[in-house]
């Protein structure tokens, strides 16, 4: 079964966009395994768009630019294989890719026949120039069928961006992966919206057809292709990844893996994290509370109440985890620091259980004892708690 597991992997288009080549996809693949992320269960490593030249050749084949691609694709698969990991490629549901190449609208089935025959394991499919009489769903049910056709087995990644909301559909047209929002900028704004805008979906992602909410940014400091504002700090990278395995969504990498620093490279590979993102259950989040942050507002006229209201951004999000265990969140949006709270009640804990919850942090290991009743934490702005907790009895 493909995707039983939220898919992990690296994506070219996050740094590089139309800067890629053969050598890049070559040293990326090393990269993957002597730094340990092959290990760490990063398996696809995706060409996004820019690879093809601008035209079909004579029989109406794609055709990888020989610039970039000397060797052509299927030297290149055969190269990725052989480290142990799977190639991924891209086209679109339209009749041109977003950059300006030519796409698979109509020629489905001849472009599913000639990524298998290169020895393409995922394929990315963009939405970009879709021709306004085109039916979204069944041209993404016409590639799915497609790649079926081909025999291989082919991750079936659909990027419609939200558009006629995906989650509705498209684990009925086959696809293992969608794309559910626009495209992520490498600022904090960014990913916040994009966490925001997906929690009430999630509960349709799962085993076989996961949310997608675009490849990471984490690491990359405002380099390459989408560095739009202002970069991250560390705590935010930390959030952005920790939510998206909160959110049990898939995990492709964006940064240049030859040069990200050590301390992104260690959160990228953070087993505690990466164990929320890949529970054998992959159930989706549970919102607890979510609500306004209050901070002080030392600009208040008179008449005004000195504190001001800073609506949706402080949430308790818990999830339930495979082998008894459970992740709880404490994710705080808003700019200024801020207790957010957590009654074990509304966990379905009341103090008449006689349980309480042994609680240990995701980030750092440690373990914080057992919480009974009620568990608050105090929580710096653009940052967040993780706690991977177990259910114990109560002795008070
Ligand atoms: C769209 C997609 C991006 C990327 C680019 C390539 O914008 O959403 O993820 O694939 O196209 O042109």
């Amino acid at each position: 079964m493909l995707a039983k597991l939220p898919p992990l992997g690296w994506n070219s288009w996050n740094t590089f966009g139309e800067k890629i080549s053969d050598s890049l996809i070559r040293e990326m693949a090393d990269i993957i395994v002597e730094h340990g992320y092959r290990d760490a269960g990063y398996e696809y490593l995706v060409i996004d768009d820019c690879w093809s030249l601008r035209d079909r050749d004579e029989n109406g084949l794609l055709v990888p630019d020989p610039e970039k691609f000397p060797y052509g694709m299927k030297a290149l698969a055969d190269y990725v294989h052989a480290k142990g990991l799977k190639f991924g490629m891209y086209s679109c549901a339209g009749v041109m890719t977003c950059a300006g190449y030519p796409s698979s609208y109509d020629h489905e089935f001849t472009d599913a026949q000639t990524f298998a025959s290169w020895g393409v394991d995922f394929l990315k499919y963009d939405f970009c120039n879709f021709p306004e009489t085109g039916d979204c769903r069944t041209r993404y049910q016409t590639m799915s069928m497609a790649l079926k056709s081909t025999g291989r087995d082919i991750l079936f990644s659909a990027c419609n961006w939200g558009q006629k909301e995906p989650w509705k559909w498209m684990r009925s047209v086959g696809a293992h992966m969608y794309r559910s929002t626009g495209d992520i900028m490498d600022n904090y704004r960014s990913f916040t919206d994009i966490f925001r805008s997906q929690l009430d979906n999630l509960c349709m992602s799962a085993a076989g057809s996961f949310n997608d909410m675009d490849m990471l940014t984490v690491g990359m400091g405002g380099k390459g292709n989408v560095g739009v504002g202002k970069t991250c700090t560390y705590e935010e990278y930390r959030m952005q990844f920790a939510l998206w395995c909160l959110c049990s969504v898939p995990l492709m990498l964006g940064a240049d893996l030859r040069s990200v620093a050590p301390e992104y490279e260690a959160l990228m590979k953070h087993p505690g994290l990466l164990r929320i993102d890949q529970d054998a259950e992959c159930r989706s989040p549970y919102v607890i509370r979510k609500g306004s942050v209050f901070t002080s507002n030392p600009d208040a006229k008179e008449g005004e109440m000195p504190w001001r209201q800073i609506p949706d951004s402080s949430y308790t999000i818990f999830r339930h985890l495979s082998d008894g265990e459970f992740a709880l969140a404490f994710i705080n949006l808003s700019e200024a620091e801020s207790t957010i709270h957590c009654e074990l009640v509304d966990l379905g804990l009341p103090v008449s259980s006689g349980f309480a919850l042994d609680v240990r942090d995701a980030f750092t290991g440690e373990s914080l004892g057992a919480k009974r009743d009620y568990f608050n934490q105090h929580v710096p702005g653009h940052d967040m708690r993780l706690y991977l907790c177990r259910l114990v009895r109560s002795h008070a």
